[in-house]
């Protein structure tokens, strides 16, 4: 899950680059505009599961 949320922040930065660089040439089309968005939603899922991760992991800890 780390990997994953990792990997994704390239991508997703890689295409709020890519507005950045279509935005200088005019107004982008949509599907530019918006082509973060899935990756910030996977990025928000993968990364709440990490926050938690340790608080979970603790729990296990002292119960065992
Ligand atoms: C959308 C909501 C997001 C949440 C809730 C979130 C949450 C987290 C959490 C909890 C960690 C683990 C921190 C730790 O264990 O010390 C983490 C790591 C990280 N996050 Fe996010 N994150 C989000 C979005 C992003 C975005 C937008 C980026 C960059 C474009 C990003 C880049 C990273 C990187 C590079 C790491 C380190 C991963 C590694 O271990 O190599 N995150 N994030």
């Amino acid at each position: 899950m780390r990997q994953v949320h990792r990997w994704l922040s390239v991508i997703f930065t890689l295409t709020v680059v890519a507005n950045f660089i279509a935005m200088a040439f005019g107004p982008p089309p949509s599907w530019i505009t918006y082509s973060p968005l899935p990756f910030l939603f996977l990025m928000l899922a993968t990364g709440i599961y990490l926050f938690f991760l340790p608080y979970v992991r603790r729990d296990k800890r002292t119960t065992s």
